[in-house]
């Protein structure tokens, strides 16, 4: 699905998306999914469903994981938003991704950055407590491809349990 083609009213942001300071202005009907792909190029954050059913566009806003086909980027103002593509520090992938790759958590990797997010939300939430809490937290995150297994090995990991 694409932007919405009907016109609405412009709004002006500032929001910090990874760190850096970004200025937008968007319709105010903006999904902050379609402002991260099509306004900011930052295309690593897919879009599924678009109906806050997949899990594949999730984000992190002020820290906490949202769904951003469901968030209007108009509500993202003086906020802080961070993307599977700033989670990596000084050339070095985060733990979680480095984890994925380790147990591989992935075959066609469409839902791996919302994966990837919502698996760093769930270890500062800590809800790694058991394989059952992992699938729990993340039943928000589809996988077409089944990579179920794999991803909680992999999430278990990067939580620091031994294998239950
Ligand atoms: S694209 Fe947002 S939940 Fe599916
Ligand atoms: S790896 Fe293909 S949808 Fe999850």
């Amino acid at each position: 699905m694409g932007k919405t083609h009907v016109a609405g009213a412009g709004v002006d942001l500032a929001l910090r998306v990874n760190g850096c300071p970004r200025r937008l202005h968007v319709d105010s009907r903006v999904t902050l999914l379609d402002a991260l792909r099509e306004d900011l190029g930052l295309t690593g954050t897919k879009k599924g469903c678009d109906q806050g059913a997949c899990g594949a566009c999730t984000v992190l806003l002020d820290g906490k994981r949202v769904v951003s086909c469901l968030v209007l980027a108009a509500q993202c103002d003086g906020r802080d938003v961070t993307t599977i593509e700033g989670l990596a520090r000084d050339g070095q992938l985060h733990p979680v991704q480095e984890a994925f790759i380790r147990h591989d958590g992935f075959q066609c990797g469409y839902c791996t950055p919302g994966q990837i997010m919502s698996a760093v939300a769930l270890l500062q939430e800590g809800r790694a407590g058991s394989d059952e809490e992992i699938r729990e937290f993340m039943s928000g995150n589809l996988c077409r491809c089944g990579a179920y297994p794999n991803i909680v090995a992999a999430i278990r990991e990067a939580a620091g349990r031994q294998g239950e």
